[in-house]
């Protein structure tokens, strides 16, 4: 329960507050950067950078020194791909070194590629001081998480330890599960064998162009996308999210799974596709979004 009430707690979305009531007390959530004015962006939207102020806002309530730390995702991913506005990600960075706050990207969606960087860190040019990772670390063939650390968070947690002691104790069944480290070696030697960070990148313009054909299809209110990861956000009709449940089902029907988030499906090609797998993966979803 603690796990699901940190994660719950953290993340804006709403629903899993409704259903798990045990949040965390002390933490508040800034707004998200979606905007009517960005619809059918490609890449980074060039309005809402002002919407990291939220922070400097809490600042100025809460006191900058009483906020441990803010977490992000640098693409919002389950709440639909929503793309940082230019300057939102830099400012939140400036905020937080004016205030001694902690910057904690939320790879585990945009880790490992799916930007056409190795980390979305590096293809917005911000560096947080942790990163949390998981699908990717492993392809998703074992469970695995990890948070990576700047040295000077590193030292100050081993250096605070008693000499011989355990440096950061903790008690999970499976933890450093040899199935899954190994899992994570073998995926991260393919990662750079086969170059699939610089393929998701080559490969980026002609998926998002493909996205990007479908926006005068009728039930389509919004697309969105950076580096090989894109959302297709149908009209919602009976309700927030039905016509996303039904169109997921539709789409499956025609042979293609993808993740629906309310009325967004979330269309994140594997990093071995080729250009014939993007079209496949474009006329089915045309097809599905004229039927639907
Ligand atoms: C961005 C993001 N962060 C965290 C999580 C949860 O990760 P875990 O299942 O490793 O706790 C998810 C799960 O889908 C996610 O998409």
């Amino acid at each position: 329960m603690v796990l699901i009430s940190g994660g719950t707690s953290l993340s804006g979305m709403v629903k899993n507050r409704e259903t798990f009531s045990g949040v965390m007390p002390n933490v508040v959530c800034m707004r998200h950067t979606f905007d009517e004015e960005q619809l059918f962006t490609r890449g980074q939207p060039e309005a809402g950078y002002e919407l990291a102020d939220d922070l400097q806002r809490f600042c100025e309530t809460y006191g900058g020194s009483t906020i441990a730390a803010v977490f992000v995702e640098p693409i919002a991913g389950s709440t639909g791909v929503l793309v940082p506005p230019k300057g939102y990600l830099e400012r939140l960075r400036q905020i937080c070194d004016e205030h001694g706050i902690l910057l904690v990207f939320d790879e585990v969606i945009t880790g490992f590629g799916r930007t056409g960087a190795a980390f979305a860190a590096q293809a917005f040019g911000v560096t947080p001081d942790l990163m949390t990772l998981a699908k990717a670390l492993t392809n998703g063939a074992q469970p695995m998480g990890a948070v990576a650390v700047q040295d000077k968070i590193y030292k100050t947690i081993t250096e605070a330890a008693p000499e011989n002691a355990i440096e950061f104790a903790h008690g999970y069944t499976f933890s450093g599960h040899p199935a899954a480290c190994a899992a994570a070696i073998v995926t991260q030697d393919l990662f750079k064998k086969e170059a699939s960070f610089s393929k998701a990148a080559e490969l980026s313009d002609y998926f998002l162009d493909g996205l990007f054909d479908l926006k005068n299809l009728n039930s389509v209110r919004d697309i969105r996308g950076y580096g090989l990861l894109g959302a297709v956000e149908v009209k919602a009709k009976g309700g927030v999210g039905v016509r996303g449940a039904k169109a997921q089902i539709a789409l499956f029907n025609e042979g293609m799974h993808a993740k629906f988030t309310g009325d967004s499906g979330i269309i994140a090609p594997a990093f071995v596709s080729e250009k014939r797998h993007i079209d496949e993966m474009m006329d089915k979803l045309r097809s599905m979004l004229e039927k639907i």
